[in-house]
């Protein structure tokens, strides 16, 4: 049975207000990627709090080789996949490539993935250019995530899946996006792959909430794709990932032990962190 489906006691829905509530509270907002319905029971039951239906589907799901080929028709049928199986967690789907180009384009994509998938708020990558995209979607009350540091999406001008903001200009440069899309109305950031040290620099100095992979445990919360934090992703391990499973003997208790360590700081260990 899914958990919408279920006569269990719900736990109190996490939304935009409780997210900056946490921030203030310092109390850690866990998040994991997920792309159907039994997962995002198991993530339901674990107590995870931020569910994203990353773009991330095109690797771990579709075996490509980047996210760029991933549709919005695709994103629709995993994110309402998802919507089935959660009840309280923040429902998050990603804008996928090309998707938010400009400001029509945009709240088409996002009142599709809102009204058909079921998703709370959309999720878009990049800094300077996609602020006047934010500042669209908040005017009409959409939720936005935005998505800095290592952006899948600019994959081909990254030249790689590189740490970013290591140079100061670099570091100056994510400072500066971070707060302007927060100034432009975004409720949540991803940093991605970005020092330890700049990504608590910007979590001080923003009012919005950062969720770090590969960004340290200053953050004010964690993700991580859940075919990587299971141990499923075939290849090497990115070094910011952690098998949870391994030591565990279910799925649900790898969940549980990613929660604790998240809400307890525990992870990500230095080791995780660049
Ligand atoms: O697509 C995705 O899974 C993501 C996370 C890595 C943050 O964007």
């Amino acid at each position: 049975m899914y958990a919408n489906q279920a006569n269990t006691p719900e736990r109190a829905a996490i939304t935009v207000p409780v997210l900056r509530q946490r921030k203030s509270a310092g109390d850690k907002i866990v998040s994991l990627t997920c792309y159907d319905a039994s997962f995002a029971a198991h993530l339901e039951s674990a107590g995870v709090d931020v569910v994203l239906v990353g773009d991330s589907l095109g690797m771990v799901v579709q075996g490509l080789s980047s996210t760029l080929p991933v549709t919005l028709d695709q994103m629709v049928y995993h994110c309402a996949a998802v919507a089935r199986g959660l009840r309280s967690p923040l429902l998050i789907a990603d804008m996928p490539f090309m998707s938010y180009r400009d400001v029509p384009t945009a709240l088409a994509t996002a009142t599709r993935l809102l009204a058909e998938g079921g998703a709370a708020m959309v999720k878009l990558e990049g800094g300077e250019w996609v602020t006047g995209i934010v500042r669209a979607l908040a005017e009409r009350d959409v939720p936005v995530c935005a998505h800095i540091g290592l952006t899948p999406q600019s994959v081909h001008k990254l030249g790689g899946y590189r740490v970013q903001g290591k140079q100061p200009a670099d570091a100056e440069r994510l400072l500066a996006e971070a707060g302007a899309l927060a100034e432009a109305g975004a409720d949540l950031l991803v940093l991605e792959c970005v020092p330890a040290e700049l990504a608590s620099k910007i979590t001080n100095e923003i009012a919005i909430p950062t969720i770090g992979i590969g960004a340290g445990v200053g953050c004010d919360g964690q993700v991580l794709v859940l075919y990587d934090m299971l141990g499923i992703t075939p290849g090497r391990r990115p070094r910011f990932s952690k098998d949870f499973l391994r030591g565990h003997d279910s799925i649900d208790a790898a969940l549980a032990a990613y929660v604790n360590a998240v809400r307890r700081s525990e992870f990500p260990g230095v080791e995780h962190s660049f």
